[in-house]
């Protein structure tokens, strides 16, 4: 399908939440930038979306730490933070990040200073439906007919590979968005509260270039999500536009970024919903992939009043 130049809003199922507020953006003649992460903002501020922002589930500690990325397909300007707690739209700080500093991505304690410096007000991010969530797997799961992890450090090793049979949709989400305004400038905006009791400090490719998010006007822009380490070892979201740089079509490079993730061993990649790209080319064609064969994306263009949910292109993960 041909979009063409209309201005158009994509990205994964639980951003449509946020579709409407793009898409007036976008009318009124705004950014791409400006409709991204109004988008990604307001699935950060979704109390049910259990992945992304307030709500989030917690790290292994019992703390919400958030990652987010913003890429600019016009300059390739971007800023990201990662492992930031008690900021509760680290989308804004990424583009704070991205405008006033000569960085890229700035994490953890140096990333809630420049928050604070900025004037950006703390939150609490930990829900009593995410800490519920917490409790009963980490912090008391021998009460609740878990594994017993009676020293959360001791045991890290062996809690890690326990923790990928406990991961299902509301744990591992994320969101992601690319936006392409009326003068043809695209952006793409991620983030997420990464991996359900992570270790602390783990980033995935949320916040990392290349890998879970990468815009640049003359090819079109590609986003992940899923399992973010997969992403970064195989530079997904890059790939896709580097593939597209290369003549390929947008089907095709989605196809082959999704296909190299089966060429290397992953063994927490076991879930059925492993990995997901959202993509678009310059010109504003949008598709999907997933190793799911029931995983959706959202898209709305200026033209449509409410946003539409389509299939993602099958693409399972082959393993021998
Ligand atoms: N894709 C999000 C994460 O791995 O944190």
């Amino acid at each position: 399908m041909a979009e063409g130049t209309v201005g158009i809003v994509v990205g994964a199922a639980n951003a449509r939440v946020g579709m409407q507020v793009a898409v007036e953006i976008l009318r009124a003649g705004g950014s791409a930038i400006d409709a991204a992460i109004a988008a990604a903002r307001e699935v950060e501020d979704n109390l049910a979306d259990h992945g992304v922002g307030t709500g989030g589930i917690p790290n292994i500690l019992g703390e919400v730490e958030l990652d987010a990325s913003i890429m600019d397909g016009k300059t390739l300007a971007t800023g990201a933070v990662g492992a930031i707690k008690n900021y509760p739209n680290p989308i804004d700080i990424a583009r704070k990040v991205m405008e006033l500093t000569p960085h890229v991505m700035i994490v953890g304690e140096g990333a809630e200073l420049f928050a604070k410096h900025h004037g950006f007000t703390t939150a609490n991010l930990l829900t009593p439906e995410a800490e519920e969530s917490w409790r009963v797997r980490i912090k008391e799961p021998e009460a609740h007919g878990g594994n017993m992890y009676e020293d959360q450090y001791q045991l890290y090793a062996q809690a890690v590979q326990d923790w990928t049979k406990l991961l299902h949709e509301e744990i591992f989400g994320t969101t992601n968005v690319i936006a392409r305004d009326l003068e043809g400038n695209i952006a793409c905006a991620v983030t997420t509260s990464g991996w359900g009791f992570k270790w602390p400090g783990r980033l995935g490719d949320s916040p990392i270039i290349g890998a879970g998010n990468y815009a640049d006007n003359r090819f079109g822009a590609a986003a992940c999500t899923g399992r973010g380490e997969m992403a970064i070892r195989a530079a997904s979201a890059h790939s896709v536009v580097a593939s597209m740089r290369c003549g390929m079509s947008l089907d095709d490079a989605l196809q082959q970024a999704m296909t190299d993730l089966s060429y290397f061993p992953d063994k927490f990649a076991e879930r059925e919903s492993a990995m997901n790209i959202v993509a678009m080319d310059a010109f504003g064609n949008v598709n999907a992939a997933s190793t799911s064969d029931k995983a959706e994306f959202v898209v709305q263009t200026v033209e449509m009043d409410e946003y539409e949910l389509r299939p993602r292109m099958f693409i399972p993960l082959k393993r021998d």
